[in-house]
């Protein structure tokens, strides 16, 4: 963090400091910010949680042993220099909001949708970090701890500020952008995810548009021009709004998409004021497409040249992990790990881009159940299931009972002339893909989160990558 020292922390948080010795208020904290105890550093701040599990305050002495210069908490702790607030969660946030007023200079890009946000935001930063010191979220957190953690790690050198927030329901990205208010506000789609708390797709887009809502009238939106949801928002804002998409009405666009085989896609890219340059997506799935126009159009905002940028999404790195990623086993067996998470528009996508990287090999979707879709549970599921058959899935597994209507929704297609099956767990997957994988076969692996990661790693560890 900036340094700041502990009685500006104790004023930006509203707390009250509590230290046996008075040359505590004075000491600067300039470590980072952390609050899990085993991360603390020499000159940080501790956060202490009370959790239902674990009460964090119980580390408070360790932490200050460990470097720690205080520590921020709900109570009193002896011999601990505290700075004592009622909730360490909203104080966290207020901190992260007055280190962000002492940086002039860095500019906040926020990234929500309902799928896409974290590849998104990936993409972005990895352009951003060609034309100045990026700071962005590390794989997900996007809440109300990873964000304002986050924030806290801009220094005075830091030029972009690549913020992924998520969104549960109303008023938390207004929450979020509280905390750090977005100079670009960036938003993918608007689809079924966590639809049960929203409670109609009408509800996800009131509620994901909050983060233009927060704009200042200097700031820029960057809308997916494909999906009318979320093209719609630039009606919520006074701030200046750039479409990027393939629909005729995006500035920032790709025409002539074509697939390079494996997974990966080009297409002409169209800033406005330059002329088109080619990009070859150096990232799986067709859906990456409309991520990277999104990115395009932050960059090309940033300054960064078309011919940049394209040379940037053409050669990524430090990508997050278990999203489209395909691997090559040494028995010749082709891997898309997307277990990251899962629900009905992402998994169309991931269905998509395994037909587009087989290219004609045998297809085998391991498919787990979607959660947090409400009364959609059931129709989510078969849609997937359907959409599978349709498009030629040779072996559909669905693990676990509660990913069954994958397989009726399949059972639909009279056409369909692939081989579903149903196992009881992850395990049983794996015993499954152990017998059936030949050599060429291209193997799908997706659900929500931990509930599939396990056949993934287990794909990746029994026959060692090439
Ligand atoms: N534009 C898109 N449209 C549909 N699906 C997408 C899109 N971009 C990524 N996906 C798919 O959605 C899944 C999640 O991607 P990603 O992690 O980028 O999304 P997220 O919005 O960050 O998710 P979470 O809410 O879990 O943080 C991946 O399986 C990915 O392949
Ligand atoms: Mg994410």
């Amino acid at each position: 963090m900036i340094p700041f020292t502990v009685a500006e922390i104790t004023a930006a948080v509203g707390g009250t400091l509590h230290a046996a010795d008075g040359t505590v208020a004075a000491a600067v904290v300039d470590g980072p910010v952390e609050y899990d105890s085993r991360k603390v550093a020499p000159g940080g701040l501790f956060v202490a949680f009370a959790g239902a599990k674990v009460d964090a305050h119980e580390f408070a002495a360790k932490a200050v042993a460990d470097g720690a210069v205080a520590v921020l908490g709900s109570r009193p702790v002896d011999g601990v220099p505290m700075i004592v607030v009622e909730d360490p969660r909203a104080a966290l946030g207020l901190l992260a909001r007055a280190v962000l007023e002492r940086l002039d200079g860095l500019t906040v890009v926020a990234v929500t949708g309902s799928s896409g946000k974290t590849s998104t935001k990936d993409l972005i930063a990895a352009l951003l970090r060609t034309t100045g010191p990026t700071v962005a979220t590390t794989a997900s957190e996007n809440n109300e701890l990873g964000t304002p953690y986050t924030v806290l790690k801009a220094t005075a050198g830091t030029r972009y500020l690549v913020l992924e927030m998520g969104a549960r329901g109303v008023g938390h990205l207004r929450y979020l952008c509280d905390i750090a208010p977005p100079d670009v506000s960036v938003v993918t789609n608007v689809g079924t995810s966590h639809i049960a708390e929203f409670g109609s797709l009408e509800g996800t887009t009131q509620a994901k548009g909050e983060l233009v809502e927060a704009l200042r009238p200097s700031g820029l939106a960057v809308l997916n021009a494909d999906d009318p949801r979320v093209a719609g928002m630039a009606g919520r804002t006074a701030a200046r709004v750039v479409l990027a998409g393939e629909s005729g009405a995006a500035a920032v666009r790709a025409t002539g998409v074509r697939d390079l085989g494996r997974g990966r896609f080009g297409f002409t890219l169209h800033v406005p004021g330059a002329d088109p340059v080619e990009v070859r997506l150096d990232v799986a799935g067709r859906h990456q497409v409309g991520n990277a126009l999104l990115a395009a159009a932050v960059a090309s905002h940033a300054g960064v040249e078309p011919a940049a940028i394209a040379a940037g999404l053409g050669d990524l790195e430090g990508l997050s992990t278990r999203r489209m990623d395909v691997f090559d086993r040494a028995d010749d067996v082709t891997v898309i790990d997307d277990s990251y998470n899962a629900n009905p528009a992402s998994m169309a996508a991931a269905l998509r881009a395994l037909v587009a990287v087989a290219g004609g090999r045998r297809m085998i979707a391991v498919l787990g159940y979607m959660a947090e879709l409400g009364e959609y549970e059931r129709t989510g599921h078969e849609e997937v299931g359907r959409l599978a058959a349709e498009l030629g899935v040779d072996r559909l597994v669905a693990v676990g009972e509660q990913a069954a209507p994958i397989l009726h929704g399949a059972s639909v297609v009279a056409s369909w002339g692939g081989d579903p099956v149903l196992v009881t767990d992850q395990e049983a997957a794996v015993a499954l893909l152990r017998d059936e994988l030949r050599p060429r076969d291209v193997v799908l692996v997706k659900g929500s989160r931990y509930r599939t990661w396990d056949i993934a790693d287990a794909l990746r560890a029994e026959a060692a990558a090439k």
